[in-house]
Order: C-alpha cells, then sequence, then structure tokens
C-alpha cells in the first residue's frame, strides 16, 4: 500500500473531478430535476429552487473546502520554503477554519441572496448560549493554544515536564486541542492545552546547552581531587557530551558511608538524557577500576584501637626514610638517624590551592615534599607573586623554624600534596648530632632570603650574612 501522503494528491484530484461534475449535472439537468422534484410531491417539504439550492451549497461547500486544503498546501509549503520549518499545527488549523467560514459564507449569500444572514445571528442568542456552554473546554483549550503559540515557550523538538506529575517527554505537536509529547518509554502523551497553561512547565529548549546532575561517591580514603580529576576526565569524551562545556565534578555531601559527590555535564541531545547518564555512570565505573578508586556502600566497620602518632600513617614508613634520606641537607644523616626522624614526623596532605603555610605567622617546623608540588608565594604590589615551585624531595619553613621569625612566604599546594613535618625538638636532636649541618642550612636560607629581598612588597625581617646566620641559628638551638 502507499503511504498516505503519496495517496493524497490523487485522492483529491479525484475528490474535486467527482464535486465539479455533480454541478455541471445539476446545473445542466436543472429543469428536469426540478419537474422531478414537484411531480415527487417534495415540494411540500420546500420549493424544488431552494432544494436544488442547498444541494448547490453542499457540493461548493466541499469545493470550498478543498481549494482551502490547496492553499493552506500552498500557503503553508512556501513558508517551510522561506523558515527552513513547518509552521505550528494550531496556526494551520486557525487558517483554514477562517478560510473556509469566509468561502462558505461568500457562497451562501450568492446562493440565498434573500436570507438576512446578519438577523439569524443575532437573534440566535440562545442559540450562542447553548453552543458555548456545550464548547467550553474546547473553546477554552482553544484559547489556551492560542496563547501557547502566541508566547512560544517551547517549540517541537524541545524536550518538556510538565505539572505536579513531571510528565516528561520530546515535544511531537502542539494542536488547537492538546500538546502532544513523546515520553521516554516512547508512550504518546496529550496534554489539554488548559491544563498546561495552569501548570509549571520546565523547558529544556533543543537549541540551548542544557545540563544534566550524575550522582556518584567513593570511599572516605579516596583522596577528592583524585576523585574530581578522573571522573571529569572520563566523562568529558563521553559520546553526547558538549565539548563546549567542560564537566564539572564537585563535592555535595560528606555522608555516612562516604564522600558523595555529583557531576554536572552538559548535552549536545538532550533528548538522549537517558542514555547519556547511563554512559556517564558507566565511564566512571572503568575509570576507578584503573584509578583504583572504590565506591562507597553502607559498611560498619570495627575499629580496634592502636595508639599511633597523629599524622603518621601507618605502613610507608619505608617510603618516608627514603623521602628523607634523598633531600640533600639530610645527605649527612647515618641511617638510624634518619629513621627516627622519619619515625617523629608527621605526614599532611592538602588539597590543590590550600595554603600550607601562611607568611607572617609563627612556625617552629619545617616541611619536605612528600608527593606533589608547591609554590612559594610573596606579595607584590598587593598581588600573589610566585618566587619558587617545589616538588618532590624540596623542603621549606625552615627559615621561621631555624630563625624563630614570622614565616617569609606563603606556600600553596598546586596539586594535591603530602607534606612530612619535622618539628623543632626532632630537628635539635639532628643538630646535636650533626653540628656541621647548620652550616649548609645558613646558606641556603641566606640564598632564599636574597631572592625574597628583591621580589617582596615588605622586608623579610633581619638580612643575615651566612656567617651572621649561622650564629643566629647555633643561639636559637642553644647550640655551641
Ligand atoms: P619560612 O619563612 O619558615 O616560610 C616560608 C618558606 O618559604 C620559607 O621558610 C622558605 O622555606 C620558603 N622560601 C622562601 N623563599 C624561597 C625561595 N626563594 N626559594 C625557595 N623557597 C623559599
Amino acid at each position: 500500500m502507499k503511504p498516505r501522503s503519496q495517496n493524497k494528491p490523487l485522492l483529491f484530484t479525484v475528490a474535486t473531478v467527482i464535486v465539479l461534475l455533480a454541478l455541471y449535472l445539476l446545473t445542466a439537468f436543472y429543469e428536469q430535476l426540478s419537474s422531478l422534484l414537484s411531480r415527487a410531491q417534495m415540494a411540500g417539504l420546500a420549493a424544488p429552487e431552494t432544494i436544488i439550492g442547498v444541494l448547490r451549497l453542499f457540493l461548493l461547500g466541499i469545493l470550498a473546502y478543498l481549494v482551502v486544503r490547496a492553499l493552506n498546501f500552498l500557503v503553508f509549503g512556501l513558508f517551510r520554503f522561506r523558515r527552513g520549518f513547518d509552521a505550528p499545527t494550531l496556526v494551520r488549523n486557525i487558517f483554514s477554519i477562517l478560510a473556509f467560514t469566509g468561502l462558505f459564507l461568500l457562497i451562501f449569500m450568492v446562493l440565498f441572496p434573500k436570507v438576512n444572514l446578519g438577523a439569524l445571528f443575532t437573534t440566535s442568542a440562545i442559540f450562542g448560549v447553548i453552543l458555548g456552554l456545550a464548547l467550553q473546554d474546547t473553546l477554552g483549550n482553544f484559547f489556551a493554544g492560542i496563547s501557547l503559540q502566541a508566547d512560544r515557550p517551547f517549540q517541537v523538538g524541545d524536550v518538556i515536564t510538565v505539572g505536579a506529575l513531571r510528565l516528561t517527554g520530546v515535544v511531537e505537536e502542539i494542536t488547537w486541542r492538546a500538546i502532544k509529547i513523546r515520553t521516554f518509554q516512547n508512550h504518546v502523551v496529550l496534554i489539554n492545552n488548559s491544563s498546561a497553561a495552569k501548570e509549571p512547565i520546565e523547558v529544556c529548549p533543543r537549541d540551548n546547552l542544557n545540563a544534566r546532575l550524575v550522582y556518584f561517591n567513593t570511599l572516605y580514603t579516596d583522596s577528592p581531587a583524585k576523585a574530581i580529576h578522573v571522573v571529569r576526565e572520563a566523562v568529558r569524551e563521553a559520546d553526547n557530551v558538549s565539548q563546549k562545556i567542560t564537566p564539572i565534578v564537585r563535592i555535595r555531601n560528606l555522608a555516612d558511608s562516604g564522600v558523595e559527590y555529583e557531576v554536572k555535564y552538559w548535552l549536545d541531545d538532550y533528548a538522549r538524557y537517558n542514555d547519556t547518564d547511563a554512559l556517564v555512570r558507566q565511564r566512571i565505573w572503568y575509570a576507578f577500576r584503573r584509578a583504583g578508586l572504590n565506591f562507597a556502600y553502607p559498611t560498619r566497620t570495627l575499629l580496634v584501637e592502636r595508639k599511633v602518632k597523629p599524622g603518621v600513617r601507618d605502613g610507608d614508613g619505608g617510603a618516608i626514610i627514603e623521602r628523607l634520606s634523598a633531600v640533600d641537607i639530610f645527605a649527612p644523616l647515618s641511617a638510624e638517624e634518619t629513621a627516627m626522624l622519619a619515625q617523629s614526623s608527621m605526614s599532611h596532605i592538602f588539597a590543590p590551592g590550600e595554603t600550607v603555610i601562611r607568611a607572617g605567622d609563627p612556625g617552629s617546623s619545617m616541611f619536605v615534599v612528600h608527593n606533589g608540588r608547591v609554590s612559594v608565594q610573596v606579595n607584590e604590589n598587593g598581588k600573589p607573586r610566585t618566587v619558587a615551585t617545589l616538588t618532590e624531595g624540596d623542603f621549606f619553613g625552615e627559615m621561621a623554624l631555624f630563625t624563630g621569625e614570622p614565616r617569609t612566604a606563603n606556600i600553596v599546594a598546586l596539586e594535591e600534596t603530602e607534606v612530612l613535618e619535622i618539628r623543632h625538638d626532632s630537628m635539635k636532636q639532628v643538630f646535636d648530632a650533626n653540628p656541621e649541618l647548620v652550616a649548609s642550612l645558613s646558606h641556603i636560607i641566606a640564598e632564599r632570603r636574597q631572592v625574597l629581598a628583591t621580589k617582596a612588597d615588605t622586608s623579610t625581617g633581619e638580612t643575615y650574612e651566612p656567617a651572621g646566620l649561622l650564629s643566629a641559628i647555633k643561639r636559637f638551638f642553644g647550640l655551641n
């Protein structure tokens, strides 16, 4: 069978030919038909001319309908050609109704010039009221449809969510009666225009970058900076995730069983958000697997208390000893001394952008970068300026520790960074056993002070020569 749209021109032509033929026959055999009607005693009902007039009106009415259809096709075909999209169904229907009514009235007045149409309309007030009451809902829908078309809050192809029932789907059609949406279960739902006009409607326009939120969680032992980075990179490559805006991953809650996150991403085609959400979750699972991250699920953990030094992580003592022995100023220390220093050091972890040390604060410890990177920043004309970047194995904070003066610069983590803190008393033990360390440290401090003196807004305290520094450090630590 041919599709309906291909049959249409044929049907249209056949119908037009039949109507024209009938009209021709009516005119050609007018006399015969008229006398036939009189003979058949139908004149008692109405005059033969009136009956033939009504027949003509009927045929011309069908012809008017066909003409209006053809006009509709031409006018809105031109509209589509010019604008590149279909005119709304409601507009097409209103056009057809008005054109047909106009044509029909014209035909009526030509066929029945003696009938006063004006009187017919004015004397039919009661009829109008009855009709109005009967059509109350229909007219309500019709006018709500007109106001929807005038406002144009959404268009065919947009995804909308309507009312308290949160009916969601892609708009397929807006008619004079209802909005037709196709849900994501492929059901067609019709929402009356008048009900839609009263309900809140959430619109996700087709040509807009609409966002979605997908939730996931991790164990408390997994680093947030790592989880955020891993998920952002995994999600941005998924199909239908817009390349125009980078997805945003953020912590939304520190919950009972884990850290809860949300990832916000933007879609190229919002109508496919179900599939894309699913793909995003799948990508997160695989990315977690590769990066050694873990999803949290409700668990009850029984902790057996063990006295451990706060800040010292269990099980990585070897790595800390290795790190400290690679720091150049600790090179002269024996293996036992390095192990003792490692034992007394405390590990701290900082998020990207966090401040480890603030200029001007008092300080009684120094730090070694165990993992990650930090920047040394001073204020120049009121703005932070980086004077150095320190990476794994570098140390900082020694100036305040060895001289007792306030911190000379800000230290800011550039990425997730783990530092080992060595406190004053641990350093004193090291100095007592290795007095020659003081000399090498005083050289480093003097060099760093030199850099600061040229870059910072404010003076960084007294400027010592290495020799002066040496005696200041010795004094501070009570060394001979
Ligand atoms: P402190 O003054 O205790 O705190 C800020 C730290 O920044 C300082 O010790 C040094 O360890 C470090 N610092 C200051 N200037 C420099 C520099 N030019 N290069 C590297 N580190 C520096």
